[in-house]
């Protein structure tokens, strides 16, 4: 059997790829771009592509589908790229290759704690030897409520982090976890998330129902000073209205890994290029903001699962098993 990688990177992933390929017995095309209407035919002969965040809308689905890839995997949690729609009415299966939420997890405390530290200007300022400390006060974990919107695997184990700081903790979700509400994290409705929450933390996938989940109006009922951290995905946060928020005083500082509009610039080399993203433009500038490039994900761990979970996907599909990673 064949499988079509896309967005092979040489410097992590290949090595991997050629070892999970000959255990697998798997021949494999890897090929460094992001998928698109010419490099398709790559995956002739394939029943599978493997692919990573960029965009799979219907009309590259059906270029695909009629090179007869009937399986699409894609080396992330998330698979909001990929039109599931239309590649249900193609015949195509998706499936996505979740890892350990720890890398995740980690990244996210990491990003919490940076943003009420005020981290950044403090970088900037050593970088150039400016060793003052007006406007580099931060506050104490202890003192502050920390909400978790999304309570799943990642969003658990950012609970499970926080609780040894002594923060007091909420939690919201469409769907209230046992093992949260057992620990004694009491779930809040997203009306006393905004009122209480000092420190909110985005863990849900992006859906239709919750596309700006954080917009101006949410913004508007937030805690003055509130801290917002988004390691899920960027179309949670209305980019406008965070920028507002931030040029107010009403937000106090931001930690992005993900922002919207993302796709065709994070993963690339764009230092020469006008950045055409304007609203990632802005918060970037922003001294109270730090923004990463969708790499919440990345550790040795994550990689190595990725590429040997989605090539196993392909193996037990082409071999009618049962497929742990096939999204339904
Ligand atoms: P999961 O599926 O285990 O948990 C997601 C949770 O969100 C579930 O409990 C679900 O009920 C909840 N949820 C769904 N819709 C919601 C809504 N409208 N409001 C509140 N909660 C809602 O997923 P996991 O593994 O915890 O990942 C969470 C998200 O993190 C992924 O969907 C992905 O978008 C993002 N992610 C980002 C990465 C990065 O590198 N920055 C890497 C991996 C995941």
């Amino acid at each position: 059997m064949k499988v079509t990688v896309y967005n092979c990177r040489e410097f992590d992933e290949k090595e991997l790829f050629v070892k999970y390929g000959k255990e697998y017995n798997i021949e494999l095309v890897l090929c460094p771009d992001a998928p698109d209407k010419e490099n398709a035919s790559l995956a002739k002969g394939s029943d599978c592509i493997d692919i990573i965040t960029s965009k799979m809308p219907a009309d590259l689905l059906e270029v695909f589908a009629s090179y007869g890839v009937k399986y699409v995997t894609t080396r992330t949690i998330g698979y909001d790229h990929i039109d599931l729609a239309a590649a249900k009415k193609l015949g195509i299966t998706v499936a996505n290759a979740p890892y350990g939420p720890c890398g995740v997890a980690d990244y996210a405390v990491m990003l919490i704690l940076m943003t009420i530290r005020k981290m950044k200007r403090i970088m900037e300022r050593t970088n150039i030897q400016d060793y003052t400390l007006k406007g580099i006060q931060g506050r104490e974990l202890k003192d502050l409520t920390v909400g978790i919107i999304g309570t799943g695997r990642i969003g658990r184990t950012v609970l499970k982090n926080l609780s040894g700081f002594g923060c007091k903790l909420i939690a919201y979700d469409i769907y209230e976890n046992e093992e949260v509400k057992n620990s004694g994290i009491p779930y809040v409705t997203l009306e006393e998330m905004w009122q209480q929450a000092d420190v909110i933390s985005l863990h849900a996938p992006l859906t239709e129902d919750n596309f700006h989940l954080i917009d101006e109006n949410a913004i508007a009922k937030m805690k003055n000073g509130v801290m917002i951290v988004n390691t899920a995905r960027g179309g949670l946060i209305d980019s406008q209205a965070l920028i507002a928020g931030i040029e107010s005083g009403k937000v106090g500082g931001a930690g992005l890994d993900v922002v919207e509009n993302e796709f065709g610039l994070y993963y690339y080399d764009h230092k020469s290029d006008i950045l055409s993203n304007r609203e990632l433009a802005i918060l970037r500038g922003f001294p109270n903001v730090t923004v990463s490039h969708h790499m919440a994900f990345y550790t040795d761990e994550c990689v190595k699962t990725v590429v040997r979970d989605s090539l196993l996907g392909c193996r037990l599909f082409v071999e009618g098993k049962e497929n742990p990673w096939e999204v339904k």
